[in-house]
């Protein structure tokens, strides 16, 4: 486990799954955990307890973010970390099936609001010797899936955006990396079948579908300083499906 101790670090998407997770270990490594969704912050932070905070924050609004991190700046002075975990799919997202509306919605919360995050924060950290960014995409963003194409098209843009923001800003300290989970036990799956689940698993090389857990340990691994060398990489949390 990463020792956050005194730092403080925001999670998106915090309400459930794997911010939720996260937030939880942040807030266990030591750190004051800024929990931040469009529902469910509160109650997260709640939970948590000890110093945690609730915000109310939808990603894709720039305003928000604004007044997330001024207020945050203003009260704690230094923001060291940022996970911006945030994400939906939808099951009409074919080429054929999918709308202009529907594109546009994904967009914006997949990789619109990562780059409202990254933004929101950059310049402070920038001005204080750096700053831990992890951002959240799917193997869906390495690998082709069916039935997921604005999904694909925000998560491949979660991983190119974090590449050119980690090599633009490494010298002043900035790390930014991704993690590519691939099927995880969170609501996001909705009312996935035993059968399909049971596919699924027989399809990856581990066997085991991960947790909102295990997708969490390795965020919290990219925003210690364990992992001060590496930026603007990869990291599918998948059983080994991206290795096939
Ligand atoms: N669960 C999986 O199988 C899986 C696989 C690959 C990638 N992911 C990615 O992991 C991330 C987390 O997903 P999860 O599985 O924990 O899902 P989840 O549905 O449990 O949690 C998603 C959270 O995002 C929040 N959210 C949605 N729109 C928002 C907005 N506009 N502003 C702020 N918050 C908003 C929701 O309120 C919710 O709390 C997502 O980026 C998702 O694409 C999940």
């Amino acid at each position: 486990m990463a020792d956050l101790t005194g730092k403080t670090i925001v999670v998106t998407g915090a309400g459930s799954g794997i911010g939720k997770a996260t937030a939880t270990l942040v807030a266990a490594a030591g750190a004051t955990v800024i929990a931040a969704d469009v529902k469910g912050a509160e109650e997260a932070a709640n939970e948590i307890g000890g110093s945690a905070e609730g915000h109310v924050l939808d990603v894709t609004d720039a305003r928000g973010w604004q007044g997330l991190i001024g207020d945050v700046l203003g009260r704690h002075g230094r923001i060291h970390g940022l996970a911006n975990v945030p994400g939906i799919v939808t099951d009409v997202d074919a080429l054929l099936t999918q709308t202009e509306e529907g594109w546009q919605r994904i967009l914006d919360i997949d990789l619109k609001g990562a780059f409202l995050g990254m933004r929101a924060v950059a310049q402070h950290f920038i001005d204080n010797g750096g700053g831990k960014i992890v951002n959240v995409a799917s193997t869906a963003g390495v690998i082709g899936m069916p039935n997921v194409v604005a999904y694909s098209a925000a998560k491949g843009g979660v991983i190119a955006m974090s590449r050119q923001v980690a090599v633009e800003y490494a010298a002043a300290g900035v790390r930014v990396n991704v993690i590519a989970p691939g099927v995880t036990q969170t609501n996001m799956l909705g009312d996935i079948t035993d059968e399909l689940l049971g596919a699924v698993k027989a399809a990856t090389p581990t066997g085991e579908v991960a947790s909102a857990e295990d997708q969490a340990n390795a965020i919290v691994f990219l925003l210690g300083t364990g992992s001060d060398k590496i930026t603007g990489q990869v990291l599918p949390i998948d059983g080994g499906w991206t290795a096939q």
